[in-house]
């Protein structure tokens, strides 16, 4: 695996990538097997793999967990050798956002929403440095985690919005055997909270089978299962973000009728650790 530390380094090793599709996994390290199945994917697609780490201070607000995040490079080398990738993109930060940057990507709408309404300004830092990282290694395909969907969804509206090249995939969440969606973030859970956190995705799956099973017909049934949701989450320990039914299409709130396909997309703090999930409802089948 080849590492480049700069630009400069990129750019030497980049023309000898380019004789075959190049997929990029923009990742912010700290990685897990969510990560390592996005790498399998990538050399499933069939050409090489290059693999981004870089901590976006962007795209945290000033009261968030910046400074803690997970760094693990040398772990993250190990990690992506054994994995197979062909290239490491380990930029430093002065050089991949200049101190005096002012321009962003604005991401619209959805920007603000769930998400976006709890984490001011986060997606507009994660548009900004996906969009420099598509222009520095220019990939042929980028692959993202569903976990983080409204991420994946802006992301995908902004290669089309703008009429970047590059396809953009997203792959279906990596869990653990009790349900719990990896995250780099998991490792703060203390033993209890860990526990403890496998209800989130249960819970989430328990409302959600009560939607597909009895959609909603009116905006006080919405409301009705949301708020069931929400006190089934809080009976646990969880403190409530939001939870919310958004439409795939336009990642707005469902209106009604709902469609065929919803999101269910929740936040849930933990202690001081922030989870989210999200899974794809749809009416009319029988979930297991
Ligand atoms: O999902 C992530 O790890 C980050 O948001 C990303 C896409 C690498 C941008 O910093």
């Amino acid at each position: 695996m080849r590492i480049a530390r700069s630009f400069a380094e990129l750019r030497t090793f980049l023309p000898a990538f380019r004789t075959a599709p190049l997929c990029l996994v923009p990742t912010m390290g700290a990685l897990h097997e969510g990560h390592g199945a996005l790498v399998d994917r990538g050399k499933d697609e069939g050409g090489l793999v290059a693999v981004s780490i870089f901590v976006n201070p962007l795209q945290f607000g000033p009261t968030e967990d910046l400074a803690r995040y997970p760094r693990t490079p040398e772990q993250d080398i190990a990690f992506l050798e054994k994995r197979g990738a062909d290239l490491l993109f380990l930029p430093r930060p002065e050089e991949i956002v200049p101190p005096d940057a002012t321009i962003t990507v604005n991401p619209g709408p959805v920007g603000t929403l769930y998400c976006g309404a709890s984490r001011p300004g986060h997606f507009e830092g994660v548009l900004t440095i996906v969009l420099k990282l598509f222009h520095l290694l220019n990939p042929d395909l980028a692959i993202f985690g569903e976990k983080d969907r409204q991420q994946l969804f802006l992301i995908r509206k902004m290669a089309r919005d703008l009429g970047l090249s590059v396809r953009v995939t997203g792959h279906p969440t990596v869990r653990e055997s009790d349900g719990l969606a990896l995250s780099s973030r998991n490792r703060y859970l203390s033993p209890d909270e860990r526990t403890r956190a496998a209800l989130f995705p249960h819970i989430m799956n328990a409302v959600g089978r009560k939607w597909e099973e009895t959609p909603p017909k009116t905006s006080g049934e919405i409301l009705a299962l949301r708020t069931d949701l929400e006190t089934r989450l809080s009976r646990e320990g969880f403190v409530v973000d939001y939870v919310a039914f958004a439409d795939p299409d336009t990642f707005m709130e469902v209106s009604l009728p709902p469609p065929r396909k919803v999101v269910l997309l929740a936040a849930v703090f933990l202690g001081k650790t922030r989870l989210i999930d999200n899974i794809t409802l749809e009416s009319g089948i029988s979930r297991v």
